[in-house]
């Protein structure tokens, strides 16, 4: 059984005021809230300490955006999972299609950096995701197993189990143009195969979170989905009205396989 769960990428946005104001705001709505979906905020790496402060014993969890997959070195700019952990920090995303495309990480780095999380304590969100391009080539499928088989051949062991998997297609990805539920849903479908090829008990509890244009009006229907096990939201998670009803319209879900 999988419990849903719902996470804000905030990406390169907000300030400490801004931030501060959207953790009340949250906080009032769902800090106590022990019977709706696990929500989780993703800040920036500035903001990591601010918001594990705030959130301290509230049913809110903190993650990262972004982890280094070494555990030390000379990396100019980069941070460890452990340092992270040392933060509170749960979750941490990885191999987002901005990351890929900005700064070029590579299905092997994306893989490399999970394990450095799960060796830490802190549970990687792994996105992947077809451009429109490969979609229209039929090759959708091809891409996603091919970013999700990476991380599975590398990760080995019981910690995987703690993987959390966000299918975001990139074509919807802040351009308000969503995957229609019935889209979504055979892609998530594909995947749970994909996760049971790998191991029937990961294809038990390993979350898939759809993310790409998803906003309070069309969080239900995703939602209801069979293998949609909650939300990565951008854009709709810094306005906090709109992030609030999307984290209760997911609410407490427990979904068998
Ligand atoms: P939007 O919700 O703004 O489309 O962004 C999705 C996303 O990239 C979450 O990681």
């Amino acid at each position: 059984m999988r419990r849903s769960l719902v996470a804000g990428n905030w990406k390169m946005h907000g300030s400490g005021a801004t931030i501060t104001g959207l953790l009340h705001s949250l906080v009032q709505a769902l800090g106590n809230e022990q019977d709706g979906a696990e929500v989780v905020v993703c800040p920036p790496a500035p903001y990591l300490s601010l918001c594990q402060q705030m959130l301290q014993g509230r049913a809110i969890a903190v993650g990262a955006q972004n982890v280094h997959a070494q555990a030390s070195g000379a990396f100019t700019g980069d941070v460890s999972a452990a340092m992270l952990a040392e933060f509170g920090v749960r979750y941490v995303i990885a191999g987002h299609s901005e990351r890929r495309r900005y700064a070029g990480e590579t299905d092997a780095e994306v893989a490399q950096k999970c394990e450095a999380a799960l060796l830490a304590g802190i549970a990687p969100i792994v996105c992947v995701g077809e451009t429109l391009e490969e979609r229209e080539a039929g090759r959708a499928d091809a891409v996603v197993a091919r970013q999700l088989g990476a991380v599975l051949d590398h990760c080995e062991g019981e910690a995987l189990g703690r993987l959390v998997v966000a299918y975001e297609p990139v074509w919807a990805i802040g351009t308000g143009r969503t995957a229609e539920p019935e889209q979504a849903q055979a892609m998530h479908a594909f995947i749970r195969r994909v996760l049971c090829d790998a191991s029937a008990a990961l294809a038990e509890t390993v979350r898939i979170l759809y993310g790409g244009s998803v906003m309070a009006e069309n969080a239900a229907q995703l939602f209801a989905q069979q293998d949609i096990d909650g939300g990565l939201v951008g854009g709709a998670s810094l306005k906090p009205e709109e992030f609030i009803s999307i984290c209760k319209s997911v609410g407490r879900q427990w979904k068998p396989w």
